[in-house]
């Protein structure tokens, strides 16, 4: 049966993630003869509504006999989809708009011959639901122009919330940590000032990457709350997108060049750290391309799963990049360590290093795959806890790469006097060695 084949993409793809895209979609469908076109997901609380407007709705076979009872829009959660594959399994049904699982929103024999529709579904069950399409017509392909928005009512005035259930908190998230990242950034300009002295040119750069953090979450939360709102997004998510790309870049390079040792240890980059810089920067570039592609298509567009694994892929070859120049630092101290004699300032680098290293692959690993795995399992109702585990993760990343390689007089770490200046220049011609 042709509807089995069609259906299993989106059990797969569903059974991983949630996806809840909640703006207001538009969707053209031209010529197509899917059994199952799986639309938007939406988390509904006990409020919840869908507005559907079809137009222009023709089909490949204008036979008037069609029974057009196999045709239409239903609602189905995730664990009744299963039940409504099995019953079709068994043979107990033919079409899934006749199964006792879903919620009809419309069929098609109810038009009466008219080619468009304009309807308000309301859902009182709270529970996550995809709007499918259903065609259990043999060979008739459908074109039409579909407009969906769902939403639920919010507090006493009934206000649209065209956020899903676990999502509607977010903007609210995104706006506290904002002002985290800014009061960080306003600490970080006083431990400048105060220890201007000590100050190194990746201090500076430690300013910018928090500001950007800081103004990207500002964005995103102005751009949840505009969809919030209206249900689009509407220029906000442009200036996301941007600042999401210069944050990116930016996060990267401070890691790659704190675990050069950039600045402090030394003041140049050696030609293979370069080369991770130049393969982690465009790698970058593509990663946010991929993440604009992915938001912008939502799960059920054509080439979505395509972009989600370069995507992913992208982002374990920068992570494993970034890791590479902290390993080289640690050996170069190691081997410095033997040569100069100077065991006690190397060991005091060597432990740094080594517990930057740790703190990187354990940030890594968590946002990754912690947050991932508590995105999968949580319910939809609790989404917004996988994002606030991972940018409480995040935050916490920050705060230890600042205050371990913060601007330190006392520290002999970051006193360069005569001696240490010496034990430099034997590392780098050290170093040299090992290049040629
Ligand atoms: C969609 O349908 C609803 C319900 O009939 C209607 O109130 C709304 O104005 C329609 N929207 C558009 C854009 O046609």
């Amino acid at each position: 049966m042709a509807i089995h084949r069609c259906c299993v993409p989106f059990v797969l793809v569903s059974l991983f993630v949630h996806f809840v895209c909640a703006e207001i979609q538009l969707t053209k469908i031209r010529n197509d003869d899917r059994p199952i076109i799986p639309f938007d997901e939406f988390g509904f609380t006990h409020t919840g509504h869908l507005e559907l407007n079809v137009t222009n709705i023709q089909l490949s076979n204008p036979n008037p006999d069609l029974d057009m009872s196999k045709v239409g829009f239903i609602l189905c959660t995730r664990d009744d989809w299963m039940q409504v594959l099995l019953q079709l399994e068994d043979g107990y049904i033919d079409c899934a708009l006749n199964s006792d699982f879903i919620k009809l929103v419309l069929e098609f024999k109810s038009l009466n011959g008219e080619s468009s529709f304009n309807t308000v579904f309301q859902e009182t069950n709270a529970d996550q639901y995809t709007l499918v399409f259903a065609n259990c017509l043999n060979q008739v392909k459908v074109s039409m122009n579909v407009r969906s928005a769902m939403y639920n009512l919010d507090g006493k005035e009934n206000r649209r919330d065209y956020l899903s259930a676990g999502e509607t908190i977010l903007p609210k998230v995104y706006f506290l940590l904002a002002l985290v990242y800014f009061i960080l950034a306003g600490i970080w300009v006083y431990v400048l000032y105060i220890k201007r002295l000590t100050v190194f040119r990746i201090h500076f750069f430690m300013l910018a990457v928090v500001i950007l953090k800081a103004v990207n979450l500002l964005c995103e939360a102005e751009d949840k709350s505009h969809i919030k709102r209206t249900g689009s997004a509407h220029g906000w998510d442009v200036l996301f997108y941007i600042f999401s790309f210069l944050k990116g870049v930016m996060f990267f390079m401070l890691i790659v060049l704190i675990g050069t040792g950039w600045s402090f240890l030394k003041p140049y980059l050696q030609d293979k750290e370069k080369k991770v810089l130049m393969i982690v920067i465009p790698l970058q570039v593509i990663a946010n391309v991929a993440q604009v592609v992915i938001d912008e298509t939502g799960p059920f567009g054509h080439d979505w799963m395509v972009w989600k694994q370069v995507f992913l892929l992208v982002d374990v070859v920068c992570c494993c990049a970034v890791l590479f120049p902290i390993v080289w630092s640690i050996k170069n101290l190691r081997e410095a360590a033997k040569t100069d004699g100077k065991a006690a300032v190397n060991l005091m680098k060597l432990t740094l290093f080594r517990q930057y290293y740790i703190v990187v692959i354990c940030y890594i690993y968590f946002t990754r795959v912690v947050v991932y795995a508590l995105e999968t399992i949580t319910s939809y109702r609790y989404l917004w806890t996988s994002v606030v585990a991972g940018e409480l993760a995040t935050l916490a990343f920050y705060v230890f790469t600042g205050y371990k390689f913060r601007p330190e007089p006392h520290n002999p770490y970051f006193v360069l006097d005569d001696e240490e200046e010496e034990a430099a220049a034997d590392q780098l011609k050290l170093e040299d060695e090992f290049e040629l």
